[in-house]
């Protein structure tokens, strides 16, 4: 499999620990050469010799935009609808605001209750500070129908649940939500570089995702933003900034958006960031959403076969069967899951776990073999034949999992 593999020859754009086999680059993915290559020359031409000139003459003040052109392609956008800036709970702070301040006659946010805390905990912040009252409602995803009505403003839905894999439909649920007259937002934190995307022909108003799972831009890359072209000029942006000004250098104390995505850009870019993120994305040159599709769903058909082959009944396949329905990872039930991923991490199986019992897996064609799945399965197995997980050392929960 690996000898037709078309995106082989991409691995060796990664560093990899020898031995050691990545299946968590759906939390953090790994460094690339083209990343280590762009931080250099930002911090040893860009910054060490053009110093301040470089906002204009190293295009520091385009990157928000620009590198939001590279991603663009990767979630089916037209140009000019993405910019890249800050991480992913600021930009969904930012996009809901917006929102709601469109629909002011509605008074109910609708969202998952399985969704990522983080999108709960914002969306309720904002809810609260929406100038007028605003109930954010966590239902059961599979019950939107009930819940859509005319009092609702905006509906915010993950697009690949980060715990279960489980991809959404994402045409179908916006259509849903704009035939309810509400605006779709959607977090594509699970999904950009990890499954094909057409925002532009599901319509969809807004969304937003990150750029260090597997985009690979690096711990705490900044994410990127989507606001659909017919919205510009009509949606305002929470948090006005100087950068988001028609003319900063003008320095006018009354604010004038910019035009298009730039009026959502708020403050400073943060150039060494972006350079790792922009480095990142020059992968895409040699790839395609689908072919990275393609080798995802064998990855994963394969993964699941062989755990259920070689360990059968041990543990509960918690990602859905069926491609339509499948993100890039899959998440495994098991009582001692903690234990198990620790052993695992201990035998140089780099996965993570979710609570209350989920180990997960992130599989990322562009530098994962199919013989790492074929180890990966024989030293999960080991841990369960040699009850690996039950070491004491495990036994307490670090900070981070
Ligand atoms: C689905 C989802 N939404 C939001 C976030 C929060 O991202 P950030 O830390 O960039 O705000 C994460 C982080 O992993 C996530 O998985």
């Amino acid at each position: 499999m690996d000898a037709h593999d078309t995106l082989a020859a991409l691995r060796d754009e990664f560093t990899l620990n020898e031995g050691e086999i990545y299946l968590d680059g759906n939390s953090l993915g790994p460094v690339s050469n083209a990343a280590r290559r762009r931080v250099r020359d930002v911090m040893d031409e860009e910054w060490a010799r053009g110093q301040v000139r470089s906002w204009g003459d190293a295009a520091w003040m385009g990157a928000p935009t620009r590198i939001g052109e590279r991603i663009a392609p990767l979630i089916g956008a037209r140009p000019g609808e993405v910019l890249v800036a800050d991480t992913l709970t600021f930009l969904l702070a930012n996009l809901v605001g917006a929102a709601l301040e469109q629909r002011p006659d509605r008074h109910v946010v609708l969202t998952d209750a399985a969704n990522f805390h983080s999108d709960i905990y914002i969306l309720e912040a904002m809810c609260e500070r929406a100038g007028r009252p605003v109930a954010l409602k966590a239902i059961d995803r599979d019950a939107l129908d009930e819940h859509l009505n005319d009092d609702v403003a905006l509906v915010e839905l993950t697009q690949v649940d980060y715990r279960t894999g489980e991809s959404l439909d994402m045409a179908g649920i916006t259509a849903k939500v704009h035939g309810a007259g509400a605006l779709m937002l959607w977090d594509f934190a699970h999904s950009t570089g990890a499954v094909p995307l057409d925002v532009t022909g599901a319509n969809v108003d807004f969304a937003a995702g990150c750029g260090y799972k597997y985009l690979n831009g690096g711990p705490g890359a900044p994410g990127f933003m989507y606001i659909r072209e017919s919205w510009q000029g009509v949606l305002r942006n929470p948090l006005p900034g100087w950068l988001g000004h028609a003319r900063p250098f003008d320095f006018e104390l009354e604010y004038a958006p910019a035009q298009g995505m730039q009026a959502f850009v708020t403050s400073s870019p943060s150039i060494l960031a972006l350079a790792s993120l922009e480095g990142a994305l020059e992968i895409w040159d040699r790839t395609s959403m689908q072919e990275v599709r393609t080798k995802s769903l064998a990855l994963t058909d394969l993964f699941i076969s062989l755990v259920e082959e070689r360990l059968p009944g041990v543990f509960e396949v918690v990602t859905p069967r069926e491609h339509a329905r499948r993100g890039s990872q899959v998440a495994l039930r098991h009582d001692h899951g903690y234990g198990v991923i620790r052993a695992l991490i201990d035998r140089g199986v780099i996965g993570d776990f979710r609570a209350p019992d989920i180990c997960r897996f992130g599989f990322t064609p562009l530098y994962l073999r199919f013989v790492d799945i074929y180890d990966a399965v024989e030293r999960i197995a080991s841990v369960i034949e040699e009850s690996a997980y039950l070491d004491e050392r495990y036994a307490v929960r670090e900070a981070v999992t």
